[in-house]
């Protein structure tokens, strides 16, 4: 199946220049929605996932779905404020702005294996910033996965240290 053609492209949001990448019309699509669950958790066979990241909030939506079908956790990465126990806090750059993200302390054992799923590799900020948090835990970063890449923002580059897959390339 081709998921490029259920992803809707809207111009100059959030603001002028950028050319949105909307997935909620792929997560609408019943066949799609199904199809994008399935190719993740495939692409994470035989890695012994113990814990799905995903960062808030796309990379809940995209990286719940896969946890539940590969029978892994699903952790939540959040931004600021919004998780109530003691934390762990990243600063990163954003494709627009500047922001932080936040985990659990206590929510990745020393040498659990982890995968990052977010729904957007862009500058690759966001997804550095989880690994970041991750490995501050002892946690293994087996494998990132990404729904769709914006190959002319480099995002790779600055995940070059790892295993890093993605479905749909814009170039
Ligand atoms: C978007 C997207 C990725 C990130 C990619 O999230 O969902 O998480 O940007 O950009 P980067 O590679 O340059 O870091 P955003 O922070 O806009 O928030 P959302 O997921 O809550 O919509
Ligand atoms: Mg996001």
């Amino acid at each position: 199946m081709d998921l490029s053609k259920k992803i809707r492209e809207i111009q100059d949001f959030p603001k002028e220049g950028i050319n949105f990448k909307d997935i909620t019309t792929l997560l609408q699509d019943k066949e799609a929605f199904t199809y994008m669950v399935d190719t993740l958790a495939a692409q994470l066979k035989d890695l012994n996932v113990d814990i799905v990241v995903g960062p808030e909030s796309r990379g809940f939506i995209v990286g719940v779905p896969v946890a539940y079908k590969i029978g892994a956790g699903f952790v939540p990465v959040r931004k600021p404020g919004k998780l109530p126990a003691e934390i762990v806090r990243y600063e990163y750059e954003l494709e627009y702005g500047k922001d932080a993200l936040e985990i659990h302390r206590d929510a990745i054992q020393p040498g659990q294996k982890v995968a990052i799923i977010d729904d957007l590799l862009a500058t690759g900020g966001t997804v550095l910033a989880t690994a970041k948090l991750i490995e501050e835990l002892g946690g293994e970063v087996v494998s990132i996965n990404f729904l769709i890449e914006l190959a002319f923002l480099k995002g790779r580059e600055k995940l070059s240290n790892y295993n890093v897959k993605t479905l749909i390339t814009y170039h």
